[in-house]
């Protein structure tokens, strides 16, 4: 891993934990530069990928399809319903398969916590692999967004007060935030349920009511209440979760003027924000998804590079 001329360079991209600093700011650096349209494209008409998605998602994968098209690379179609996966073909064999064909970029999405690493340890394996999200694991590419999403707001991340807001055990994103957060100098606070929160928040921040932190935070990140995970039932009404832990429009008048609220979206509304904040004067939701493409892109720059200094 390396930051040449201001861009990064890596074989695969998996987990923030991977990236320095200086990485991180490089490829947020570099999502604003090609959103203000300032790069000049390379020439990856004869690289294919392939979005190999194995849980549901539609900004992810959408958004990394954008970016690829953007790059002018071959998207190779895949669909776990149509393809062999139906016939007991494990991730590994339809990534080694992948591979075989000429694709050079997999990005994966995946139930399974740490399913990147056979794949990356594999020596027949050629493709890079970029994560899409695994289970509850980490979410690179979102955490990233996020990150471009409020340098452009602030500039900077020291001494931000960044709340983490939600269902924070099963959140991908919160993971992948808290830590490359607090690298970078914001005060991390959590708020939420009880149930959602555990030991392994405590190195990175403190837990508070929401209500007791509200005027002064600068970024409020709420996480979406991942039913999926909660076997059937999260164990709150929606009315009840929204009341007491969700953005309700009194606790918005209470934001200060300069502070920004985030969420990776699918949003579950009127739970998590009231149905009228979701499209708010402070509410960033929309410029997250909008600059996902530009990070992906700069994601997916890297990852060639990467490929260029092997050879
Ligand atoms: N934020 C996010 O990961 O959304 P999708 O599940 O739609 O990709």
């Amino acid at each position: 891993m390396s930051v040449i001329n201001n861009q990064v360079a890596v074989s695969n991209l998996v987990s923030m934990e991977m990236l320095s600093n200086e990485e991180v700011l490089a490829l947020i650096k570099r999502g604003s530069e090609f959103k203000a349209s300032k790069v000049e494209l390379p020439d990856y008409s004869s690289i294919f990928t392939t979005n190999l998605f194995f849980e549901n998602s539609t900004r992810t994968h959408k958004s990394f399809e954008v970016a690829e098209r953007r790059l002018g690379m071959h998207v190779i179609d895949f669909n776990t319903d149509t393809s062999s996966v139906k016939k007991g073909e494990t991730l590994y064999d339809t990534v080694l398969t992948m591979s075989a064909l000429g694709v050079e970029v997999c990005v994966i999405r995946h139930p399974e916590v740490d399913y990147y690493k056979e794949l990356i340890d594999s020596s027949t394996i050629t493709a890079s692999i970029v994560n899409g999200g695994d289970g509850s694991g980490q979410h690179p590419s979102q955490c990233l967004l996020d990150l471009m999403t409020i340098y452009e707001e602030y500039g900077h991340f020291d001494g931000l007060k960044i709340c983490i807001a939600g269902d924070l055990t099963h959140s991908r994103v919160a993971k992948s935030n808290m830590q490359i957060l607090k690298r970078l100098g914001a005060e991390i606070y959590f708020a939420g349920p009880d149930e959602w929160y555990s030991e392994e928040f405590e190195a990175y921040g403190q837990y508070k009511a929401i209500d007791d932190m509200i005027e002064d935070l600068d970024v409020l990140m709420l996480l979406r209440v991942q039913h999926e995970r909660h076997n059937g039932s999260a164990g709150f009404s929606k009315e009840d979760y929204h009341r007491t832990f969700g953005l309700t429009e009194e606790r918005y008048s209470k934001l200060k003027d300069s502070a920004i609220i985030m969420h990776p979206a699918p949003v579950n509304r009127d739970a998590e924000i009231a149905d009228s904040l979701v499209e708010a004067p402070k509410a960033r939701i929309v410029a997250q998804m909008e600059n996902g493409v530009y990070v992906r892109m700069a994601m997916l720059e890297a990852i060639m590079n990467g490929r260029h200094l092997e050879k």
